[in-house]
Formats: C-alpha cells, structure tokens, sequence
C-alpha cells in the first residue's frame, strides 16, 4: 500500500472550483435565508443589491467579492471565513494551515466549522483520497458487548465495581443529541447543527459544543455531568481511570462535578489538533483591529483525566482490582499526557460518518494507557459511532458501548470491526501498539 507522501514547501494549497464552492456557497445562503424567512427581495434589500443577483448568488452562479461576503456576514451574523472558504476565497493564514495540511485540509475545515457546512464533493476537492491499508491488528483476544440504550439507566443496573476504565467524549450542549436537533441534522436543515452560534460576539459555524451557553444551560451541564459522575462512580472499581473528552472553554463545567462525586484528578491528556477555531479579528472591524484577534486559534483538545480513588497503596490496588495506574509505552517510556493528532481524516469518516468521529490514531493510544495491565474492561457511555470500543479491539482488550440513538447504534455496530481494523496513515509513529503489545521503538519516539 503505499501513502501519498507530503513534501514539505511542494505541496499545492487545495483547490475549490467555482461550481462545487459556488454551489455550496449559494446552497448555504438559501438555507440561512429561509431559516429567517426572508424572500430574496428581503434579502437583496438588506444587502443594497438586486432580487437577482441574490438568485444568482444562491444559484452558484455568482461569485461574491469580498465586500458582498463581508456584508453578508453582517446580515446573515454568519463566520466571514466560512463565507469566504465557501465562495472560493481562501484567508492568506487559513490557507497557510491548508497548505501545511494539504491531506488534512477537509478534516481541519470539519472539526473547525463542523460538518454541515462543508458537503463531500467540498471535501473530496480539498483532499486528496487516502486509501485504506491492510489490516494489522487482529482482535481475536477481544471481546466487546453493545448497548442500545441510556447510559444513566444503564449506570443503575450494572453490579458496583464491575468497570475498569472509562474513556468517552459526550455530548456537551445538551441540545444537539436530542431528537429534534439530530432530526434536523440529518434533515441538513436548521438547528444548533446549522444556526451559528455567537462566541466571543463572533458568530461561529456549528461544532454545537462551541454554542455559547446561558447561565441556566451552564447550571443544567453541571447537573447532568453531577448525575453521571455518580453513576460512573458507582461502576468503576477502585483505582479506575476516566478519560473524558472536552473542550478549553468548557472543561471546568465537567471537571468541577468530577471532583465534587469523589474522583481524583490526574491531569489532562492535550491532544494537538490544530483547527480553524478562534483567531479571528473582532467582528465587522477586522480593519480597525488588524494586529488583534478575539480568541487564540484553537490547536488543542482537552480530555480531563480522572481516578477512582483506590484502595490503599497503588500496588496494593493493582493486585487487587488490576487498576490504579496508567499502561505504559515501554520499558523505559511513561504514557505521556501530549499527544499529537491529526483531525478525523476521510477514510475514518467514510466508515464511520458519525459528526464526532475521533481518530483512531489517538483514540488507541489513550484507551491502551486506561488499563495498565491490559485486563480488564474498558467502558465508553456515549460510544457514538465506537471509536472506542474500535481502539479497543485493536488493542487486544474487552470493552463494552452505550449508544442511546439508534441510527448512531445501527452504525457503530457496521463501523466497528472496520474502524478496528484500520491503519492509520501517515508516518508509522501513528500507529500505536496493537494487541496490547508495547510500543515499537518508533513508536516510542512519537511520544517523546
Ligand atoms: C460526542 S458523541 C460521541 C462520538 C464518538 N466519540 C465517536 O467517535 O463516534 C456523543 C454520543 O453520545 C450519545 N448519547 C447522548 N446521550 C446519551 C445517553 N444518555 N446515553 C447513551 N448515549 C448518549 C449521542 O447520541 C452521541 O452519539
């Protein structure tokens, strides 16, 4: 198999031809146009301009200039880089990230913006396809069971102290999982997956854990967060780690009802991902603030690090319940708490198109450090699509999904051997020991 390889300074920035962006651009115009319930005439008055040339724009069969861009995200309170990606006009630093990521770049605009407004036939113009190796993990050691279900109920019946590990990624906005927002998801139209949220005064395309939370909704995450680190607490058994995916701007909210139910915390795992988050200058006086930006440019991903108190000494607890402290890489090298990361790329996301895939390359290097004799089950209450329960199997150990949507279950149970079975591309660092067997050497360095 081979990888298309980068050459650092050759690679060329993606290209968007003025169909697929035109059409995506317009596509997206018309959406936030109806969402408000204008007609073209109402648009096309706001923005001083004709009925047509709105139809035009809508129709892909104009392409704003950069002014018109600016003024429709005055009006439509929309992202202007968004805007501008999708009209074919790349910002000179988004498109430096583009070029430096030239395999990533469809990925790095998903996890920047979310999915909804970024089609495939956008995707497939900015990336290269990557195809799939051969499988090298074999699963035959593991063992996984699937849940149809709520996690909460499922946190009651289970017997106490019956869970070794938990690494999850949930929902953070409350909204955006429940059945009237997944049903517009999956509809493309309207909803948190759509209407950007304001951050910072800026207005933002859905990643919906960015949607800026009133105080009620803070003091609503913080309750729901308090409800299942009780429930977590109640499963682990002493000395049980938790790894819990979470965002810079929302990480106290979860880690605050953590400690509060009697969890130790031991840290953070950064995972380095570089998105197009943040880095913008203030909102409609970009011109008079040019040296300034309203937020850092996002480039790291939280997941808070929690313990089980154990049950005396850590030895003592590791004879016992086989928990306590973290897998290492190797001989001489700890588990460490950076890990670099590339976004979600699209062979991952084409098994799997669950809207909060993560990676594999990443996912397995974590849920190999949850079990530090490698025995044990690994538990992920909000599976998602399973990368988890994928990470787990590909490297040797039992594990066991909660997945409340059935849509979400019925892809999980699809993308699940296939995600177990996949190599990650890119340099061999990436891929992470399999079958519970230590790191290679090369292997190591990437974690240095
Ligand atoms: C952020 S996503 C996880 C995606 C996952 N990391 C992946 O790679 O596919 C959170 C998932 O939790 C599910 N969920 C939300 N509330 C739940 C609950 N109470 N019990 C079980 N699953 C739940 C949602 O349907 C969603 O698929």
């Amino acid at each position: 198999m081979t990888t298309p390889k980068k050459t650092p300074g050759t690679t060329k920035p993606p290209q968007m031809d003025l169909q697929t962006t035109g059409s995506q651009f317009g596509a997206l115009l018309r959406s936030e146009r109806e969402a408000r319930g204008w007609t073209l005439e109402q648009l096309a008055k706001r923005l001083k301009v004709t009925k047509g040339y709105v139809s035009r724009l809508e129709g892909g069969k104009a392409r704003p200039a950069v002014r018109m861009i600016e003024a429709l995200a005055k009006v439509l309170h929309l992202d202007t880089t968004l805007l501008s990606i999708l009209a074919g006009h790349v910002p000179a630093d988004v498109e430096a990230i583009l070029r430096s990521h030239p395999l990533e770049a469809s990925s790095v605009l998903r996890e920047s913006f979310g999915d909804s407004g970024y089609g495939d036939t956008v995707s497939d113009a900015l990336s290269p396809r990557i195809s799939e190796n051969q499988p090298t993990y074999t699963a035959s050691a593991s063992r996984f069971e699937l849940v149809e279900g709520d996690c909460f109920s499922w946190f009651g019946e289970r017997n106490p102290n019956t869970v070794h590990a938990i690494v999850t990624d949930p929902p953070y906005g409350l909204k955006e999982y429940t059945a009237e927002e997944k049903a517009k998801l999956r509809r493309g139209k309207g909803g948190v997956w759509r209407i950007p949220p304001t951050l910072d005064g800026c207005a933002r395309r859905p990643l919906p854990r960015f949607t800026v939370l009133s105080e009620e909704e803070k003091r609503e995450l913080k309750a729901f967060f308090s409800r299942w680190a009780a429930g977590a607490m109640r499963v682990l058994v002493p000395g049980g780690h938790v790894f819990i995916a979470t965002n810079p701007l929302l990480s106290h909210l979860v880690y605050i009802p953590m400690i509060e139910a009697g969890f130790e915390k031991r840290g953070e795992i950064i995972r380095l991902v570089q998105t197009l988050r943040g880095g913008d200058r203030p909102k409609n006086a970009h011109q008079d603030f040019e040296d300034v930006t309203v937020m850092p440019r996002s480039c790291w991903e939280p997941w808070g690090l929690f313990r089980k108190p154990c049950e005396g000494r850590v030895q003592d607890n590791l004879r016992r319940w086989k928990t306590g402290g973290l897998r290492r890489i190797g001989a001489e090298k700890p588990f460490c708490d950076v890990i670099r990361s590339s976004p979600t790329r699209s062979p991952e996301r084409d098994i799997a198109p669950h809207p909060s895939l993560k990676p594999q390359a990443f996912m397995r290097q974590i849920v190999r450090a949850a079990l530090p004799l490698g025995e044990g089950i690994v538990l992920d209450p909000f599976m998602g699509s399973g990368s988890t329960i994928a990470a787990a199997i590909a490297v040797g150990y039992q594990s066991i999904g909660i997945e409340s949507d059935i849509e979400f279950f019925a892809m999980a149970k699809e993308a699940i051997p296939r995600l177990a079975a996949f190599v990650p591309n890119g340099d061999a660092s990436e891929q992470n020991a399999g079958n519970g067997k230590a790191a290679t050497s090369d292997q190591q360095s990437f974690f240095a």
